[in-house]
């Protein structure tokens, strides 16, 4: 296996020493990119372009073509489960993902199978394995799961939700039924990073996009237990070769000391914490991957250039940061500001690790 030429994203995870913070971009490889759109336009649809390994790997590396960024990841979706549970996934065209079947009770959710990921899914392994090849060693390979709860909320849900009432009207009138899917799924997503493992992964991300409309209770019982018992039968190893692996609790940082006791490695956060003070309190526990406001793509390069100073800032002296966005960026932003930011990264952080 080839030597990674670039190990600054591993290494800021696992705090060990950097020479300046390491940056990423959720959803980097998306829409705002015109390079994106022409290949989705020629794989047709956006999973035909997921079930593409060759396509797949073409849309990762766009935007480390442009950028200079330190790590690459794989382009997937997070419902590539629960489509191979046979949910029936489908995009509408504005509206978000989609499910044919409905989940309604117990024995709709006792029927659904725990997808073999190099049967259902292997199509992702081929896309890990080929990106692993194509990459060369330039920078690692993050790998991804939605969290069961957040899984869970699509599927009960039958697409995206503003309200969550059906998720969470099962979790309050038949948490058996809520428990055994969450079960369920838990277990398919540890198999299926497992599998992304031995395809070639290098990191792990668990993206926990809707666990913030929890209360604290419901989090915990719901959402975190579940990621817990992921992180501990995840074959992550030890020591310089360990995986790191982080969790993305969107709306979770009032519960950052509970999630950094899971025994993950870094904790994503959203723009709502502030990124220093979520330091004090974690400790030299996990890493932290994030924070800036997406919105902010939008304002001037000098206006971008000073967010990153003020969360550098923030953060201070040291590893243990790898800064991105506090969720994906969007369609509408001009892929100049994305340069920006990212230059406005590389530029400025050296200083924090020169001590
Ligand atoms: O970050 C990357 O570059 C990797 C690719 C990636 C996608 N989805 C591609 C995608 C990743 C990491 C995801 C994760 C994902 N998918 C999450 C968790 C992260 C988050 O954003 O909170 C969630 C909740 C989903 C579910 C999902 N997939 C939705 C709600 C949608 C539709 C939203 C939209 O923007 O239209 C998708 C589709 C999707 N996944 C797109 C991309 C690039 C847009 C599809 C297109 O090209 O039309």
């Amino acid at each position: 296996m080839a030597e990674l030429k670039n190990r600054r994203y591993l290494d800021a995870l696992l705090k060990r020493k950097v020479d300046r913070t390491p940056i990423w971009m959720m959803r980097q490889a998306g829409r705002y990119l015109p390079e994106y759109r022409a290949t989705r336009a020629q794989a047709g649809d956006f999973m035909s372009l997921c079930k593409n390994a060759e396509l797949a790997c073409e849309v990762t590396l766009q935007p480390l073509r442009r950028y200079p960024l330190d790590a690459a990841i794989l382009f997937s979706d997070i419902l590539t489960i629960p489509d191979a549970m046979g949910m029936g996934l489908y995009f509408e065209t504005g509206e978000g993902p989609k499910f044919t079947k409905e989940l309604k009770d117990l024995t709709d959710i006792a029927a659904l199978p725990v997808p073999d990921p190099n049967k259902s899914l292997k199509y992702v392994m081929d896309a890990v394995s080929t990106i692993k090849t194509a990459l060369n060693g330039d920078v690692p390979l993050i790998g991804f799961s939605g969290s069961p709860w957040t899984l869970a909320t699509y599927m009960v849900e039958g697409g995206s939700s503003k309200t969550f009432s059906k998720v969470k009207r099962m979790g309050y009138e038949a948490p058996e039924a809520l428990h055994l899917l969450l079960s369920k799924l838990a277990e398919s997503v540890t198999e299926y990073l497992n599998a992304q493992i031995d395809a070639g992964a290098q990191s792990l991300m668990i993206f926990d996009t809707w666990g913030g409309v929890l209360s604290p209770r419901n989090y915990r019982e719901f959402s975190l237990d579940y990621m817990a018992k992921i992180v501990d039968g995840l074959n992550l190893g030890s020591g310089e070769q360990r995986i790191p692996v982080t969790l993305f609790t969107k709306g979770g940082g009032q519960w950052l000391e509970w999630i950094a006791d899971t025994g993950c490695d870094g904790i994503g956060l959203d723009w709502t914490t502030d990124i220093g003070e979520a330091r004090r309190r974690v400790g030299d526990k996990v890493a932290l991957q994030g924070n800036m406001d997406p919105s902010v793509l939008h304002a001037s390069p000098q206006v971008i250039r000073q967010e990153v100073q003020m969360i550098l800032d923030s953060y201070g002296q040291g590893t243990g940061h790898v800064f991105n966005l506090g969720h994906g960026i969007t369609p509408d932003v001009k892929p100049e500001n994305a340069e920006a930011f990212i230059k406005a990264v590389t530029e400025l952080s050296p200083v924090y690790h020169s001590e």
